[in-house]
């Protein structure tokens, strides 16, 4: 078996977490149980890019348990919990020095090119003959699949320009060394039945290439599933902005002022975590609904310009780039820290900050540095800029990722079996499917459903079985 993973002497450790974690997460293990004979995923061969964490193995194990063939990357660089990607490999039946489980490129703290290498290498398998489904987390897969075929079908990959960021060269030169006469990507494309999004950026890509009529396979969109946005993004990140916090600075948050930017799904779970905490908590939005959820939440909202000076503490949940400038955080407070939860590190202008003259970057300790400024103020930054609750803890538990990655496992089988069904489009699973997932999760928590009388049914016009709303209600 080939893989690339930090330690596989971590695997034992990762096996014991990965033991704990199948207990929280009733929804995989209910669904492992219910396709263990039918095998609906036997032929499927699916690559993943997701964070490479404990939650994310029983995902892994789960769907290699209906009988899908596995190969993983993490979707982040510092994202890798270096024991679960051990325990991954070696497999519940394997040993050390015999990997018995499924090839895994990922370890934490990967550099740019290593992160891509991972990427190319989990998209190409030996034999040639997968992936036939992606699973994704950001779209990062996605993107190089269809990066490949558009400069296939080119001829050339363009040269690097002046305002490339540096990842982007570093995918520029990955598909000079691949694309070429024999047409590897497209080959690759020609075999993917479709992809599975888990999160608001990758569904964002998948949106905007289906509009611009590129998107080469058909798509289902996880993240909008009401059982993943509406709880992962939002007590997920309720539970892991803190721990995140804690774990890179144990400032006490209690008392200091918080920025939130974005009061979305994301935003709402961690303008709530720090305000539980006891902290002021002010966000910003751009959009009048939001920023009126906020208001009437009880938040103050204003713009960054106008507080950037007096906060303690910066999130940034946007989903949008430039949001903190080298500017904004050239006039923050001594020690201010300076973090993103959103998936891509461009929230905040990282590169700007290193070309501010004078300024002196020391780590702490890995994911977290402090930028000193010429007059003597320094801001601390976690993660690089990268999304923190990943990069400096070990982002959300088990129990909200249980119900994300039950969706991930619909999905994939959906997209597996019913490929005809699914014309080159972006779908959300159906409403009755996103109320299995939540009923799935509930006797854990001692949750008592009241039961529907058929004469109440017929009087709100549902099923006594359900779906309960229709498309349109928002939650
Ligand atoms: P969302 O679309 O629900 O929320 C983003 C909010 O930011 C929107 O309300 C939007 O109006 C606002 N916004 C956009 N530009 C802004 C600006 N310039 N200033 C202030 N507000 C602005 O998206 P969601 O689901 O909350 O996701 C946000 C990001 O977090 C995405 O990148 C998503 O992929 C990521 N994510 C990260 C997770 C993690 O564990 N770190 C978990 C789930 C999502």
């Amino acid at each position: 078996m080939d893989f690339k993973v930090a330690d596989l002497s971590l695997a034992a450790f990762g096996r014991r977490e990965i033991q704990l974690a199948e207990h929280e997460m009733p929804g995989l293990m209910a669904v492992r149980k219910e396709y263990a004979d039918s095998q609906p995923l036997a032929g499927a061969k699916i690559m993943g890019s997701l964070h490479m964490t404990i939650q994310t193995a029983v995902l892994i194990e789960t769907l290699v348990a209906l009988g899908a063939e596995v190969r993983w990357v993490s979707c982040n660089i510092f994202s890798t919990q270096d024991h679960a990607a051990a325990a991954v490999v070696v497999g519940p039946e394997g040993t050390v020095e015999d990997p018995k489980g499924v090839p895994v490129f990922a370890w934490k703290g990967e550099t740019l090119e290593e992160y891509w290498w991972c990427t190319e290498q989990a998209l190409v398998w030996p034999g040639g003959d997968g992936p036939n489904m992606i699973l994704d987390d950001g779209g990062d897969a996605t993107l190089l699949v269809h990066k490949g075929v558009e400069y296939e079908k080119a001829g050339a990959v363009p040269g690097a320009s002046e305002g490339d960021s540096e990842e982007w060269q570093v995918i520029l030169e990955l598909l000079r060394r691949t694309v070429g006469p024999d047409k590897r990507w497209t080959e690759i494309a020609s075999r993917i039945k479709g992809v599975t999004e888990e999160t608001t950026t990758g569904v964002h890509r998948l949106y905007e290439m289906f509009k611009a009529g590129s998107l080469l396979f058909p798509a289902i969109n996880v993240n909008d599933s009401v059982t993943k946005s509406k709880f992962d993004n939002k007590y997920g990140c309720r539970h892991s902005v803190i721990d995140g916090l804690n774990r890179a600075t144990d400032v006490l948050i209690g008392g200091k002022v918080a920025v939130v930017a974005g009061y979305g799904d994301v935003g709402k779970g961690c303008a709530d975590a720090l305000r539980g905490q006891g902290a002021r908590v002010i966000v910003t939005e751009i959009d009048p609904i939001c920023a009126l959820q906020a208001a009437m939440d009880g938040f103050q909202v204003t713009t960054l310009d106008d507080v950037v000076g007096i906060a303690d503490i910066f999130v940034t949940t946007t989903g949008n780039f430039d949001i903190i400038t080298a500017d904004h955080m050239s006039r923050m407070k001594h020690n201010a820290i300076v973090s993103n939860i959103g998936h891509f590190d461009n929230e905040i202008d990282m590169a700007g900050l290193a070309k501010i003259p004078g300024i002196v970057k020391t780590e702490v300790k890995p994911q977290v540095h402090t930028w000193a400024f010429p007059d003597g103020r320094q801001i601390i930054v976690l993660a690089e800029g990268r999304l923190m609750n990943l990069g400096c803890a070990t982002g959300h538990p088990s129990f909200v990722m249980s119900n994300s990655f039950t969706n991930q496992v619909i999905a994939q089988i959906e997209l597996f079996t019913k490929t005809e069904q699914y014309p080159v489009g972006v779908y959300v699973l159906p409403k009755h499917l996103d109320e299995k997932v939540a009923r799935l999760h509930l006797d854990a928590l001692g949750v008592k459903l009241t039961k529907l009388t058929k004469e109440q049914a017929e009087y709100i016009g549902v099923d006594v079985e359900g779906p309960y709303k229709a498309d349109h209600y928002r939650y």
